[in-house]
């Protein structure tokens, strides 16, 4: 059953984002979509075992034929060595211009089977169904696809708008908690750059007030949803406002880098890197000394960190790779006032530098 829909303009349209108690309704707005010679449905393995039968049931009796692609999982298979194997299996199954593809996973499907959608005969339809937390209100929203290099994450990318999301709100049921953070670090995220109600929301409630309580989960997700769309509405491309979801960012990518992805999640970066972004501001924008508190208080409750014990030097130095950065000048996101965002903020090494110090010496 459908609980809740937002829509997302774009250059070429709009689609809509379905939040939904399961798989019920998708095939009837597949049905919706013009001309679809075949269905070529991309997903992992582990995800398959899990939820394949589920949605072929729901499809069951559909008119094109359903074919699968298994992908291998994990960020390193997000990876464009990968690419040229999906393309030579939808040309085996036949696929053709008119083939609609459909993503059933977390980030790294969505991201790797949108940027194949946006290529392959120079474009094809997708369907994104996100399956983490994660990809309900971050990857799947907004058209961003790419995959990786050797030398950096997403460094080979495009927009590829989806034909609509359809985000079956059970399967998050079988989701590891580690994961569920990394979706809850981007909440986090839209709900400082939000403000009101939203950050209210997120303070007032906790990680097992989200996992147990559905009706906060379907009200969090839906507020993040509807706040990412608003921005990628007024900016597709990343030509201005939309650097706001980038908040935290800088500095997460650096700890990852600097601690070979092994010791954080990227939600748990994400949070550090928050925290980064907030001294800055204080000490830039005097934001509220007692925010900040409540902000680090807060992300305790969701089981999330607030420092890395690593050299502020080292940190820096990883930040140099950044793709936001101008020249030589690292760009941040920082915040006046919850609620309350500035983008684009050129920030000297020696600010960085001592608010990481600040950072490690943080309750
Ligand atoms: P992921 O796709 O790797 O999924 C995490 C793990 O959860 C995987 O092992 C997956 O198999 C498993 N999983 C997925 N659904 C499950 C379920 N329902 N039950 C049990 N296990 C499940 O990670 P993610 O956090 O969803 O996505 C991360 C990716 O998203 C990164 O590659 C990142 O670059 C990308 N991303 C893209 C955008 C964008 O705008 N395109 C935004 C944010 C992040
Ligand atoms: N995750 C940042 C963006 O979609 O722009």
């Amino acid at each position: 059953m459908i609980v809740g829909e937002k829509k997302v303009n774009h250059s070429l349209g709009s689609y809509s984002i379905y939040l939904s108690e399961d798989f019920k309704g998708l095939k009837e707005r597949i049905e919706n979509i013009p001309s679809v010679s075949n269905i070529i449905i991309f997903t992992e393995r582990p995800i398959a075992q899990l939820y394949l039968k589920y949605l072929e049931l729901e499809l069951a009796g559909i008119k094109p034929s359903i074919h699968i692609v298994y992908l291998k999982g994990g960020e390193k298979n997000k990876h464009i060595d990968r690419v040229k194997k999906a393309y030579h299996q939808l040309i085996d199954i036949g696929a053709d211009r008119k083939s609609l593809i459909l993503a059933m996973g977390g980030g790294v499907v969505g991201d790797f089977s949108g940027f194949i959608a946006s290529t392959y005969q120079r474009g094809i339809r997708f369907v994104q169904i996100p399956t983490t937390l994660l990809a309900a209100v971050d990857s799947s929203v907004g058209g961003k696809v790419a995959v990786n290099l050797n030398k950096g994450k997403n460094m080979v990318g495009t927009f590829h708008q989806p034909e609509m999301v359809f985000m079956p709100l059970f399967t998050l049921s079988t989701l590891p908690k580690k994961e569920w953070r990394c979706g809850i670090a981007e909440i986090a995220k839209h709900s400082l750059l939000a403000g009101g109600h939203m950050w209210e929301d997120f303070r007032n409630h906790s990680y097992s007030d989200m996992k147990y309580d559905s009706d906060i989960l379907k009200k969090m997700i839906l507020d993040s949803i509807e706040f990412k769309a608003s921005i990628v509405n007024q900016d597709e491309k990343e030509g201005g406002v939309r650097q706001i979801l980038n908040l935290g960012h800088t500095t997460a990518h650096a700890i990852e880098s600097l601690t070979k992805y092994s010791k954080y999640s990227h939600g748990e970066a994400v949070a550090i890197g928050i925290i980064t972004a907030l001294i800055l501001s204080v000490e830039i924008y005097k934001f509220p000394k007692e925010l900040l508190k409540e902000i680090v208080t807060a992300m305790v409750k969701y089981d999330l960190p607030s420092k890395d014990s690593n050299k502020a030097s080292e940190i820096f130095e990883h930040m140099k790779h950044d793709k936001k950065k101008d020249g030589n000048v690292l760009k941040f996101v920082l915040l006046q006032n919850i609620g309350d965002y500035k983008y684009g903020v050129p920030v000297e090494k020696k600010d960085i530098i001592q608010a990481i110090k600040t950072q490690v010496n943080l309750i």
